[in-house]
């Protein structure tokens, strides 16, 4: 990507955007990077205070449904590559708002193809999940590849799983170059509290109760979220034009193992955790088998315990982040 003039990043102020705009900004010294973020619930300014004064960095305040504003900022801008990041985010509350799911992550995908498609880009990268699989039995040690079947479980998973279809149309019928990475769960810095993780950390810190779903035995692949932004980096470099790659951390641990860990690391005790009913449709279980990204040449570098510490570590020292998030999240 050395000779990329212009890269656009949309969902740039949210958790993996806000680090992969920092992840740009230190690794390619003559690129300019412009996030495209409409500031939802789930945006932090914060994430991106020293990215904002860089002058390399833009933000331009633009919801990625709007064909027009779209279409202003590719024109104002013309990006060598686009990576689409913005979306819905969270199951629960695709299982109360469905609909907001299928405008932002389905029609806001099929905008920026548009706009992409119209102005010649070099590449247009689509961030989707694991979750476009739907699961698998926790006793199993099956993975999903990429030509698994798409079965997603959730309205959210659905809607990515279909920005996903929409994503590959566009290669098909009119040539834009696109790919596609399926990441796991991601976790580290700049992490909405909504999310398992930095909730967990947030309430064991207050010494409150840390609600887990049903018997807390649903499996998921914790991936480092700069691991991530390697992979997702290195899809644009090497990866071929009209290709899925999974990128799975090789951590899978259930539900209650996390929580235990993070009540470990802040010593603290198990009986803060309270089981709570099941999330409806709940997936038991996501693997992924990322070899076709291994082949590319990429491996997660930081394992679980690492990761956890770390991100741990990174909640305890910028408490500013945290505390200055709406009162009403
Ligand atoms: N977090 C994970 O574990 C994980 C795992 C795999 C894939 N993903 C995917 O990675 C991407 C980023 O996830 P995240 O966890 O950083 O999410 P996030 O919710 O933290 O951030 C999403 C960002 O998108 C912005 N956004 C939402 N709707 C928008 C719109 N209509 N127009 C412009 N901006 C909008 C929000 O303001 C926010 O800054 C998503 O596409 C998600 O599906 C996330």
């Amino acid at each position: 990507m050395k000779d990329v003039r212009t890269i656009l990043v949309t969902g740039g102020v949210g958790f993996i955007g806000s680090n992969f705009v920092r992840y740009l900004l230190q690794n390619y010294p003559d690129m300019r990077v412009v996030a495209v973020d409409c500031l939802t619930y789930a945006a932090h300014l914060e994430s991106v205070r020293d990215a904002l004064a860089c002058p390399r960095f833009v933000l331009e305040r633009v919801d990625i449904t709007d064909a027009v504003a779209i279409e202003r900022v590719f024109a104002d801008y013309a990006p060598q590559v686009v990576v689409n990041f913005a979306a819905e985010s969270h199951v629960d509350r695709s299982i109360e708002h469905p609909d907001l799911f299928v405008k932002t992550n389905v029609s806001g995908t099929g905008v920026l193809l548009s706009a992409a498609c119209r102005h010649g880009v070099r590449r247009y990268h689509q961030i989707s999940t694991d979750e476009v699989y739907g699961d698998l039995p926790v006793d199993s040690d099956d993975r999903f590849g990429e030509t698994s079947p798409l079965r997603p479980s959730s309205p959210y998973a659905a809607s990515k799983a279909a920005a996903d279809l929409l994503t590959l149309s566009y290669y098909r019928t009119y040539g834009l170059p696109v790919s596609i990475t399926r990441a796991s769960n991601n976790y580290g810095p700049c992490q909405y509290p909504e999310k398992l993780i930095p909730l967990c950390i947030l309430h064991a810190l207050a010494g409150e109760p840390i609600p887990v779903y049903g018997d807390g035995r649903n499996v998921r692949d914790w991936l480092w979220v700069e691991d991530h932004c390697r992979a997702v980096d290195l899809v644009l470099q090497k990866g071929a034009a009209g290709e899925v790659y999974n990128v799975g951390g090789d951590s899978e641990r259930d539900n209650l193992a996390v929580v235990r860990s993070v009540l470990r690391a802040l010593g603290r005790t198990d009986d803060l955790i309270r089981h709570v009913a099941d999330r409806k449709g709940h997936d038991r279980r996501y693997g992924l088998d990322s070899g076709k990204l291994h082949a590319l040449g990429w491996r997660p570098t930081v394992g679980f315990d690492q990761g956890l510490a770390n991100t741990v570590r990174w909640y305890l020292q910028n408490r500013q982040w945290w505390q200055s998030l709406p009162a009403d999240r």
